[in-house]
């Protein structure tokens, strides 16, 4: 709809009238109103795109009409009409958020000028907003995955409370997904059309996190030389995520209570309450109630966020989410490659010391891992070789089975390692036999298995598994070719040269 609807407010009719004619003559839609209370009214039955209002009127004046107007949709320009040039009080309008104020008995082309660049104000943040609501649904079509039943009850919890305007409280360590089921929520709410806003309100100093968050009024300190709208105006109607809010300095506290009390804020600067309408849902990764029992956070803003808990599990506490988690990242990392089972581009023994690792970092850090393994592998499996060393030494050194690289190049670990595993496989498990076999006495093979990560007969099967396997097929073809070097018959180039097997 083309923006120009007009409201001219004042309490003498010629004037309403006479700006109705020259303003219609522009082409522009107009109502009139002749008290504050009455334009309140017309606004709420259909928006106007600009109101042109006398700033003296009986009962409610134009500058609590502004106030009015301003609470009701901060983005309306709101053009105040004085008896005289300079009027004190229409330059006080300006500083409360007025868009410009005009003498009664201007020239008309002042008038229309005025008008015209109101609307086109108008229009410039009606776009931002259309845009901000655009970006923040692009923004969330990232799925969330997990089927562990710690993260099923979370799903759970999430479509139950989602079309709800109540409060959330999401509890999780770092990486957990928080700010992923935040827009989740959003999404699935009625809110999904307006925006998300997400702010970090540990990361952002006290000074600028009040008119980060209320915005501020021009003038109200050095260096804003306009009017801020601040996130929880441009969430309105929306959903307002406040990540950790553990952080939140204690006079931005008592600010957001009143916020979540009164649904109003005062931006920084203005003594005027502008009423909003957001959702809010907040997030932390510190245990909040010893903060307020340490008397970090406030309690009464404690019970009033902590409407909903929901708590995010750890990723140690859902291992069995892994392989779906790495499946997921992996598709995203090697699009048009990676399209058959998990095995296919990552091996067993990787896919274990991932398993057992036990992730400070949560999901982020094992994004991230998988992220670097895809991009440094030298084969077409990520093989434990392409895993950070803190991730495969989770399992002891090295995990059990499944760390041979398809086509190579072998450590004289991997060797040994093939060697003692098929002579121990060859001989039905028996370590003592094995032990002698191999030469070596039973107290260096099992130290040997130890660093393997061989505890059991099922490890054993896994390693021989995987040697069976072509990475073992290629590995042991290499050891043989290895030997029949030493005997002097065969060359065999780019075998790692072995020294000593078994000892
Ligand atoms: N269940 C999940 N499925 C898919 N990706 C996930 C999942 N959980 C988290 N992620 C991914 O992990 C990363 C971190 O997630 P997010 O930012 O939501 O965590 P957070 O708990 O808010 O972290 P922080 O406490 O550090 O702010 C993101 O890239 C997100 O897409
Ligand atoms: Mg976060």
């Amino acid at each position: 709809m083309p923006l120009g609807r007009i409201l001219v407010v004042d309490d003498e009719d010629s004037m309403c009238q006479y700006l109705s004619i020259l303003l219609r003559k522009e082409g522009y839609t107009v109502r009139t109103a002749n008290s504050g209370a009455q334009a309140l009214k017309a606004i709420e039955e259909e928006p106007a795109d600009l109101v042109m209002t006398d700033i003296q009127m009986p009962k409610m004046d134009g500058i609590q009409l502004l106030k009015g107007i301003k609470a009701m949709d901060p983005t309306t320009p709101v053009v105040i009409m004085t008896a005289y040039a300079s009027e004190q009080s229409a330059i006080d309008a300006v500083n409360l958020g007025a868009f410009s104020y005009l003498q009664k008995h201007c020239k008309n082309d002042e008038i229309k000028i005025v008008v015209r660049n109101a609307l086109a104000l108008r229009q410039a943040k009606t776009e931002a907003q259309e845009l901000r609501r655009e970006l923040s649904k692009k923004k969330t079509t990232k799925s969330i995955i997990g089927q562990s039943p710690r993260m099923r009850s979370v799903f759970k919890m999430v479509d139950k409370i989602a079309s709800t305007t109540a409060t959330i409280l999401i509890n999780g360590e770092s990486g957990t997904g928080k700010e992923l089921i935040a827009q989740s929520i959003h999404q699935r709410s009625d809110r999904a059309n307006e925006t998300f806003v997400a702010i970090n309100c540990g990361a952002i100093p006290e000074t600028l996190l009040e008119s980060q968050l209320f915005g501020h009024v021009k003038g109200s300190f050095t260096g804003a030389d306009r009017d801020h709208d601040g996130f929880c105006r441009q969430a309105e109607n929306g959903t307002i995520f406040l990540d950790e809010i553990g952080e939140t300095p204690h006079a931005i506290q008592v600010k957001l209570l009143r916020m979540l009390q009164e649904r109003e804020i005062y931006p920084v600067g203005s003594s005027c309450p502008v009423k909003v309408n957001v959702r809010v849902i907040a997030a932390t990764n510190r245990d909040l109630e010893d903060e307020v029992a340490r008397g970090n956070f406030r309690t009464d803003l404690y019970y009033r966020l902590n409407v909903i808990p929901l708590n995010l599990p750890s990723l140690r506490d859902r291992v069995d989410d892994i392989p779906l988690l790495v499946d997921h990242f992996l598709k995203r990392c090697c699009p048009g490659e990676y399209v058959g089972p998990l095995p296919t581009i990552l091996d067993d023994g990787a896919l274990r010391a991932l398993q057992a690792y036990d992730w400070p970092g949560n999901v982020r850090e094992l994004e991230n891992v998988i992220e670097r393994a895809s991009i440094i592998r030298e084969g077409t499996r990520i093989t434990m070789r392409d895993l950070p060393t803190f991730v495969a030494d989770a399992q002891g050194g090295q995990a059990a089975g499944g760390n041979l690289a398809v086509g190579g190049p072998w450590t004289l670990e991997d060797l040994e390692k093939a060697h003692i595993l098929a002579v121990l496989d060859g001989s039905g498990r028996a370590r003592k036999q094995t032990a002698d076999i191999l030469g070596i006495n039973a107290s260096t093979l099992y130290r040997k298995l130890k660093k393997y990560g061989v505890q059991d007969d099922d490890d054993v099967q896994a390693l021989a598994d995987d040697l069976a396997g072509t990475a073992g097929e290629e590995l042991l073809a290499a050891i043989d070719a290895q030997l029949r070097e030493q005997d002097g018959s065969v060359a065999a180039p780019g075998v790692p040269e072995l020294e000593t097997v078994g000892s």
